[in-house]
């Protein structure tokens, strides 16, 4: 198929990064976009493609070979299950939900349906991401011991004007953490328990500014995630991994460590840390870039959407596995609002509902 017609629903802050993807594809076109908002009506003017305040009459009335959702995180489930019911391939911005049952909804109607879903981790198609994930996969590090990671920025008051966003489900917990609890299963494996603590004391909203947990992995390593949007820093991969430049400033400092026996590794800077010889802390370390070419993310993204909606591939990340993102990021907040440890296996209100999903 040539020329797919992608609908945007959802037209904010990422749904225009997906339509700017959409204009500087040639396998793709904007067919129409669904928002309520005003300005959604003078980009979609800007852009001659068609408006619709409701997604539904979107996908009653335009023809749409695919949809990317784009809308605050509590809608995602409902607008990704009416795609799938009319059987249009649909990518899904992260959250894949803000709950796990709408979640696992959506997971279970792709799969009955054989419609397939792509959630927006968009990390996953970095190929620094790729890169680090072969490295530690080959045992160029050793046995994984531990990962260190700061999500620690600042987001001006203005992000907060924005209502949906300082209530709860959407605060950073689910905007950000869950991109680093996704990288974490993504490069060093499953997770299976979860302690964790958050604070709203600096803004004061109902959402957390801050939190930070610690994760068990399956193959015995120990992470550890510092969160806080209310922090002056450059350690985030917002701004540290140059993604996106237009949107954060970039400064390349390193801000995920994961620890091996054998040695270490640094993002984004990509520096790989071994001993010559015999390791020892008394003995001096030697460092080394790995060469990583940079491509644009979001681009690579679409990319592989319109591979899916091809039927050439299947989702890097589908809705199933997303949803296993999810049952963490909400397993951080439930831990960080009781104190108590979460043991992923064995606790129903997180553990995987369906294994053949
Ligand atoms: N992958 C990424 O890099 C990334 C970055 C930012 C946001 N996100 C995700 O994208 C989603 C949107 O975030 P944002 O920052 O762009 O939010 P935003 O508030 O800037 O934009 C959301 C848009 O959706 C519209 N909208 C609300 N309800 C709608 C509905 N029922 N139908 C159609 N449109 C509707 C709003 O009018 C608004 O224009 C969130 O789930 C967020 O987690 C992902």
């Amino acid at each position: 198929m040539s020329d797919i017609n992608i609908a945007v629903i959802g037209a904010g802050v990422i749904g225009k990064r997906h339509v700017q993807e959409i204009a500087n594809s040639d396998q793709c076109k904007l067919a129409a976009i669904a928002d309520p908002s005003p300005e959604a009506g003078q980009q979609a003017a800007a852009l001659g493609v068609a408006l619709h305040q409701d997604y539904r009459k979107l996908l009653e009335t335009e023809r749409v070979d695919a949809v990317i959702v784009c809308t605050p995180n509590s809608t995602h489930g409902e607008i990704g299950l009416a795609c799938i019911e009319r059987g249009i391939p649909v990518l899904v911005e992260k959250p894949i939900a803000d709950d796990l049952a709408s979640a696992r909804a959506l997971a279970e109607a792709s799969r009955i349906a054989r419609v397939p879903v792509l959630v927006g981790h968009h990390r996953r198609h970095n190929p620094m991401v790729r890169t680090a994930r072969k490295a530690i996969a080959e045992g160029r590090i050793g046995k994984l011991v531990a990962a260190n990671i700061m999500c620690l920025h600042y987001k001006p008051e203005a992000y907060y004007a924005v209502p949906w966003r300082r209530r709860i489900g959407g605060g950073p917990i689910l905007i950000n953490m869950i991109h680093e609890i996704d990288l974490i299963r993504h490069l060093c494996g499953e997770i299976i328990s979860v302690q964790a603590v958050s604070s709203n004391r600096t803004r004061a909203y109902e959402v957390e500014d801050s939190a930070a947990c610690t994760l068990e992995l399956e193959n015995g390593a120990i992470a550890n995630i510092s969160l806080s949007d209310t922090a002056a820093t450059p350690w985030s991969w917002d701004t540290a991994a140059g993604e996106d430049r237009a949107l954060f400033d970039y400064r390349p400092v390193p801000t995920h460590f994961f620890a091996g026996t054998n040695g270490a590794l640094s993002l984004p800077d990509k520096t790989l840390w071994s001993y010559d010889g015999e390791k020892g802390r008394h003995r001096p370390i030697q460092d080394e870039r790995i060469p990583v070419e940079e491509e644009n993310v979001y681009a690579n993204q679409l990319r592989h959407f319109l591979d899916v909606v091809n039927g050439a591939t299947e989702p890097l990340i589908d809705a199933h596995d997303a949803s296993q993102t999810l049952a963490v990021t909400l397993a951080v907040v439930e831990a960080a609002r009781t104190g108590l440890k979460i043991d992923m296996r064995t606790d129903t209100r997180f553990s995987r509902g369906d294994a053949t999903a």
